[in-house]
């Protein structure tokens, strides 16, 4: 079924949306992930209107060797929840600013999961999708130090341009 998915060789991050809508906000992620040096790939596979296709991209992360997840959706945001019921990997949920609520329905929906299969969630709209993929990044330092360094240079530059008041 890897027809119905992008797949790239040697990901260790899979990005997951519930649909092309998400691209806007989840581009953020993406593109933190590349500045860490993280190879990752990007789908969008919706969790009710393709859960087969969701299923077989699951099985097949875990297979490829990824390590984390990143699943963005807004609404009854289900998508991450029903990742992390399929694998024991870690999953970052990011909360989408959908069509209504200002994405307070979807942070619930992705914060809010029962006892016993966690998401860890971030903020909802890009601030999330950037924070979800600097936290990847912290992870996966801890073996590697590529990654390492990139993201102790991020955090000295970012802290250099911090703006101070005349
Ligand atoms: C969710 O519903 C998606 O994650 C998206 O945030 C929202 C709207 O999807 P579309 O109707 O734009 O496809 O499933």
């Amino acid at each position: 079924m890897s027809d119905q998915y992008t797949i790239v060789d040697g990901a260790i991050v899979g990005v997951l949306m519930g649909s092309k809508s998400d691209w806007p906000t989840m581009k953020a992620a993406s593109e933190m992930l590349t500045q860490m040096g993280i190879a990752h790939e990007c789908n969008a596979i919706s969790a009710h209107r393709a859960p087969g296709r969701l299923a077989d991209y699951c099985k097949s992360a875990e297979q490829r060797g990824l390590n984390i997840f990143i699943c963005a959706a807004g609404g009854a945001a289900h998508l991450a929840g029903v990742v992390a019921s399929m694998t024991h990997l870690p999953v970052l949920g990011c909360p989408m600013a959908a069509w209504s609520l200002d994405g307070l329905d979807s942070l619930l929906s992705t914060a809010q999961m029962p006892r016993g299969i966690p998401v860890a969630t971030f903020a909802v709209g890009k601030a999330g999708a950037v924070n979800a993929a600097l936290f990847s990044a912290a992870v996966l330092s801890l073996n590697d130090d590529a990654i390492e360094s990139k993201l102790k240079a991020f955090r000295k530059a970012q802290s250099e341009n911090v703006d101070v008041l005349d």
